[in-house]
Formats: C-alpha cells, sequence, structure tokens
C-alpha cells in the first residue's frame, strides 16, 4: 500500500542508479542511531557525521571545486578503525564513485562491517567518497544558484570533463599517489568515457567497476525503456531542461502516465527498475529511501536515455545538425571509443545475471570492445544471482564482491 502513494515518481528512476521509491518527506530524524551525546544526526549534518563517525571512524568533510564552478563535497575516511593499518606503509588512495539519482552516502547504508568504504579503511585503505554535481551536499557553485536554470545545463559528459578530474587532481594532489577507483553504475560510465579519451590515467593505479553500465540497449525493464523513450523532446518543455528533481511536482506529472503503461508494473519498483535483487536486506531499504533519490538535472537524464534508445556511446546529442556543429563542429556527437582504453590500465568488472540495468548483454558488449585489454589486467567477475542495487547494499556483498576488490587492490600495490 505504501507502494502505491510513491509509485508515480519512482519510475524516475527508470534507469540507472539504483532503486528508487522514496518518500515524499525526508524525516528529519537521524538515520544511523544516536550521535555519542545522544542527539540524533540530521541529514544536513553531512555524511561524515550521519554515516562514519558514529561507527568510531575518522572522518573529514572536504570541498573541491571544478574548472566550471561547482563546489563539490568530498568525504576522506583517512584510517581504520584500531587495527587495520598495514604497518608502516603509505595508504594507498581508493575513490568511490557513485551512480545517478544517489549520492556518497549510498555506499554507506549497512552495518561498518558490510560498507565497502569503511571495509576498505580497515583493510588499510585512505577512502575518498565523491558527490556528483547536483546531489545534497553539493549543491553549491561559484556564481550560480541551484534556482538558475543554467546551473543545471550539463549532462555526464561534464562529469567526464570536470567533476572527475577535480576530485582526482586533489586527492592526487593531497595523497602525493596514484588512485584506485571503485565506480558503480554510472560511475563506470564516466569513468570508461574518461578513460577512452585518455583522461584520469596518469594519476589512476587501477579500477573496480561494479554493475558497469556503458551500452543499454538490451535495459530489459518495460518500465525504463518506456521512460527512455519519453526522455526526449516534451520533458525538456516540461521541465526546460532544469533540475530533475525526483520529488517535484513536474516530475511526477510526467512520470505518472508512465506507469499506466501495460507491462509496467508499479507496486514492485525495486524489481522492476533494478532487477531481481536477492540480497537486501528490509532496514537497509529503509534508511535508502530516507537518503535518495538525489536530483541531478534532466539534461543528464535525456542524454542517458539517448544511450539507451541510440545504442552507441556517445556525446550528448543537440538534435539539431546546427546545435551539434556549433557544439562539437560535426553533424553527429562525437562516441566514446572505449577500444581506446589503454590496454594495460589494471581492471576489475563484476556484473549480475539479474541486473536489469547492466544487462548481461550490454555487459559482453563492452567486454568485447576490451577484448583486446592485456589479458593479465583484465579480471571479470559474474555473480549470477545480484542485480544492481545488491552491489553496493547487499547484506553479503562483502563475501561475493568487495573480498574480490580488496584482493584486486592488494595485488596492485607492488606494481
Ligand atoms: C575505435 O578505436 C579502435 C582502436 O583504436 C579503432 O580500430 C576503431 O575503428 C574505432 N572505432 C570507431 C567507431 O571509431
Ligand atoms: C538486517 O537488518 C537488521 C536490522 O538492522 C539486522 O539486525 C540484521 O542482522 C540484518 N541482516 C543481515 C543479514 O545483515
Amino acid at each position: 500500500m505504501v507502494l502505491l502513494g510513491l509509485m508515480q515518481f519512482s519510475v524516475l528512476s527508470l534507469c540507472f542508479l539504483v532503486l528508487t521509491t522514496f518518500p515524499y518527506q525526508v524525516s528529519s530524524r537521524g538515520i544511523f542511531g544516536r550521535k555519542p551525546n545522544g542527539a540524533y544526526p540530521s541529514l544536513d549534518d553531512g555524511i561524515c557525521a550521519t554515516s562514519v563517525i558514529v561507527h568510531g571512524y575518522k572522518c573529514q568533510e572536504l570541498q573541491v571545486t571544478t574548472q566550471d564552478g561547482y563546489i563539490l563535497s568530498l568525504q576522506r575516511i583517512p584510517e581504520g578503525r584500531g587495527k587495520g593499518s598495514n604497518g608502516g606503509t603509505r595508504k594507498q588512495p581508493v575513490l568511490l564513485q557513485h551512480g545517478v539519482l544517489v549520492d556518497g552516502m549510498t555506499w554507506l547504508m549497512n552495518s561498518p562491517e558490510q560498507d565497502l568504504p569503511l571495509i576498505l579503511a580497515d583493510n588499510g585503505f585512505d577512502v575518498w567518497i565523491a558527490n556528483t554535481r547536483g546531489t545534497r551536499h553539493s549543491r553549491r557553485h561559484v556564481s550560480l544558484d541551484p534556482s538558475n536554470l543554467a546551473f543545471w545545463k550539463w549532462s555526464w559528459d561534464e562529469l567526464v570533463t570536470y567533476d572527475l578530474p577535480a576530485v582526482f587532481d586533489y586527492v592526487y594532489s593531497q595523497t602525493g599517489q596514484k588512485i584506485n577507483y571503485v565506480g558503480h553504475s554510472l560511475g563506470t560510465l564516466i569513468a570508461l568515457a574518461s578513460f577512452s579519451e585518455g583522461k584520469l590515467v596518469n594519476q589512476l593505479k587501477s579500477a573496480a567497476l561494479l554493475s558497469p553500465i556503458a551500452y543499454l540497449s538490451h535495459m530489459n525493464t518495460a518500465l525504463g525503456v518506456i521512460a527512455a523513450k519519453s526522455f526526449i523532446g516534451e520533458i525538456t518543455t516540461i521541465l526546460g531542461l532544469a533540475e530533475f528533481n525526483p520529488k517535484s511536482l513536474p516530475v511526477d506529472g510526467f512520470l505518472k502516465p508512465l506507469c499506466a503503461n501495460p507491462g509496467v508494473d508499479c507496486f514492485d519498483l525495486l524489481t522492476e527498475l533494478t532487477g531481481k535483487n536477492c540480497c537486501l536486506n528490509s532496514s537497509t531499504v529503509d534508511r535508502f529511501l530516507m537518503n535518495e533519490p538525489q536530483s541531478t538535472s534532466t539534461k543528464n537524464m535525456v542524454h542517458l536515455a539517448q544511450i539507451v534508445r541510440h545504442g552507441v556511446l556517445a556525446k550528448f546529442n543537440y538534435v539539431r545538425p546546427d546545435y551539434n556543429i556549433m557544439h562539437y563542429g560535426e553533424i553527429f556527437p562525437p562516441i566514446y571509443n572505449l577500444s581506446n582504453i589503454p590496454h594495460d590500465l589494471p581492471l576489475f568488472i563484476s556484473y549480475g545475471g539479474q541486473d536489469a540495468l547492466s544487462d548481461v548483454r550490454d555487459v559482453e558488449n563492452l567486454l568485447d570492445k576490451l577484448k583486446f585489454h592485456d589479458v593479465d589486467k583484465r579480471s571479470i567477475q559474474f555473480v549470477k544471482d545480484y542485480a544492481h542495487a545488491d552491489y553496493i547494499m547487499g547484506f553479503n556483498a562483502k563475501d561475493i564482491v568487495y573480498n574480490s576488490v580488496l584482493s584486486f587492490f592488494n595485488a596492485q600495490i607492488n606494481t
């Protein structure tokens, strides 16, 4: 019954990312229990306070300004609790990049023994959590305000061009060491696109890609497909290419009719949108729904829908040839050619057999693009029972996936 009221806007989560229903109001109650002084942390206190320090870890809130003026929040967990540090050796940095419609908090929904950032910290890594422009803690700009249309004039091309490089430069300058990267969902797409253009690779040690999306032609949820088809002209008229806030009325009005399509089951959205997640604890899902989804730009959603419809990984298509020529000097937007990713870059890829967004056939297409990658630099894991959200919130993700990520990173330490 609860879902009934939630279903309309949930469609939006349509593609990419993680689940998706969420309450209309976020409770002001903290979600991770009490602070030492007995007060509940508020979500506005920041990710360190609500989700890291409460578990007894050190955590710093930091800021990075992108070249186009966005002020992004970044959390650093420099060490584990108690033991966990790897002797006297310098710690290796790991940067975690979330997907679309969520923020960095999404990595911290379970207990400390189950959450990837804290597991990495306890195993001797210096952990950094990125938060994409437009999400709760990354809504500032040197001159624009989120109420300005201009604040939302970006798609994932700008995450490739500005967000990732700003965060990489900062982490690299602070640690003096090459970075191990973990991306989930859109966090894999923007990384692959960057690497294909030769960006970041000089500051990168290795990359672990969970639930990779690069091709989306086989995305097999009826809801996702219908939503992607709808993400064309009309939505940009309604929303004016501004903020895509799942909780807002215009978005609600756009999404509601989609649930009326035959074959779309809006009553089981999590499954409908991300696949049959095997391993989510209901209390974890409740926490998730209190924090997500987060805003993104409408232009970003349109760009993602273009990948679903066109089956190629290309820059934003302005559709009008004269606009494309103005931006790119060509009638069609340039593609990101994944075959150009350096063949000796250590890559770990894990994909799930039940994932509705990162469909097995699309991942196979991605792996085909990487077929000339050095065999000993490519490590691929297939998890038959896993779907999209299991990768970040599964109660058994440590055993199934994170231990393999740790082994992969540890194997790079002396190379
Ligand atoms: C992508 O790059 C590869 C290797 O550099 C090249 O052989 C291929 O033709 C390129 N594909 C496209 C569509 O440009
Ligand atoms: C599910 O969550 C509850 C409440 O937080 C917890 O007690 C239980 O151990 C969790 N189950 C698993 C398998 O993690």
